[in-house]
């Protein structure tokens, strides 16, 4: 037998000009996550280059990504006090990130296309993504929606370019589009965690944003995320999610986690006319980087893979803890 389907992969040149994807730096956001109230930065488990950073090394970091060609990228702030959430007590505006935003913006102004995650888990003390009732058995969900939509309204007042609400509460991009319309914020964008599943693969970043789960002082029998995000096994109820919040007035559209739903990524863009980003959360990211440690796996290849498998299932950008690795990961590869 001849060469036929093989004769396009035979040198480099031709595999480069018969691909039709491969993941573009600029198509990368790079989370950050800064703490208060700790001295030094900190390494997360699993993740590696990725810090809490203090308000100072922050900059520090973001001076650094901007030579690394990162320009995109998701701020996850996670404050020293945490907030009680429960029955009446809402939680107003979180002036942490917001300085932190401020700090940003006024170093590095539109170099940088600041995103800014909006939740609540990483200033509750039970680490729900909203406000308990007083039985602890239920998140609330019209007055963490009104609580989201404050937060995100001072996230863009202090210069956000983009807030990114991903609690998974019902309402919340249509109750966040007309707080920030209303406050003259109209060119601030939103990026919606539309079809965020109820995954294992978020342990690393519970670690980083201090944001699991946890009984505090009070009762609280919910010990997990299930009544609020989504079944891995529901895709129809991904796609309502996600048509509500194309229709509540989302700007782009999220899958998260990405290995583990490519299906949904790849149906979901396709009958969703939005951008269409894809959350390579921590888990994900961390069992390729242990792979690869214990030798089992080229890391700059293997990441190289997975961007392309998202860009080739419908996402225009990703979020991956890896951005600001990807130049030197792209050159080794292509
Ligand atoms: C919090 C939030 C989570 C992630 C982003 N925002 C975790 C969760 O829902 O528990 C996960 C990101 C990752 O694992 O990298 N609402």
């Amino acid at each position: 037998m001849a060469l036929n389907n093989r004769r396009i992969r035979l040198t480099p040149q031709s595999r480069n000009l018969t691909r039709a994807h491969f993941p573009r730096v600029e198509q990368l956001i790079q989370p950050l996550f800064v703490v208060e109230g700790i001295r030094e930065r900190e390494s997360v488990p699993g993740l590696t280059g990725v810090y809490r950073d203090t308000p100072e090394s922050l900059l520090r970091q973001v001076e650094a990504d901007l030579e690394s060609g990162v320009k995109s990228f998701l701020l996850f702030g996670i404050p020293a006090g945490k907030h009680a959430a429960r029955g009446t007590e809402i939680p107003g505006r979180n002036l942490f990130t917001e300085s932190q935003i401020s700090a940003l913006k006024s170093r590095f102004g539109s170099q940088i296309f600041l995103a800014v995650d909006v939740c609540l888990c990483s200033t509750t003390e039970h680490g729900q993504c909203g406000i308990l009732n007083e039985t602890g058995d239920h998140v609330q969900n019209d007055v963490t929606v009104e609580a989201l939509a404050i937060a995100a309204g001072g996230f863009a007042q202090a210069g956000a370019d983009c807030v990114a609400p991903s609690d998974m509460m019902d309402g919340r991009i249509r109750a966040i589009r007309d707080h920030l319309d209303q406050a003259g914020l109209e060119r601030t964008l939103i990026l919606s965690y539309a079809a965020k599943f109820h995954s294992n693969f978020y342990g690393p970043f519970r670690v980083a944003a201090d944001s699991a789960p946890k009984a505090g002082s009070k009762p609280v029998t919910l010990k997990d995320r299930a009544t609020y995000q989504i079944d891995p096994g529901n895709y129809r109820d991904a796609l309502a999610s996600a048509e509500r919040d194309a229709a509540e007035g989302a700007d782009i559209l999220m899958v998260k986690p990405g290995l583990p739903y490519l299906d949904v990524l790849c149906r979901l863009s396709e009958s969703i006319l939005l951008p269409w980003s894809v959350y390579e959360v921590s888990g994900e990211y961390a069992a390729i980087e242990i792979l690869a440690r214990e030798g089992l796996m080229r890391r700059e290849h293997a990441h190289v893979e997975a961007w392309t498998a998202f860009i080739r299932a419908g996402a225009q950008s990703i979020i991956t803890y890896g951005a600001r690795e990807a130049r030197s990961f792209l050159n080794q590869t292509s």
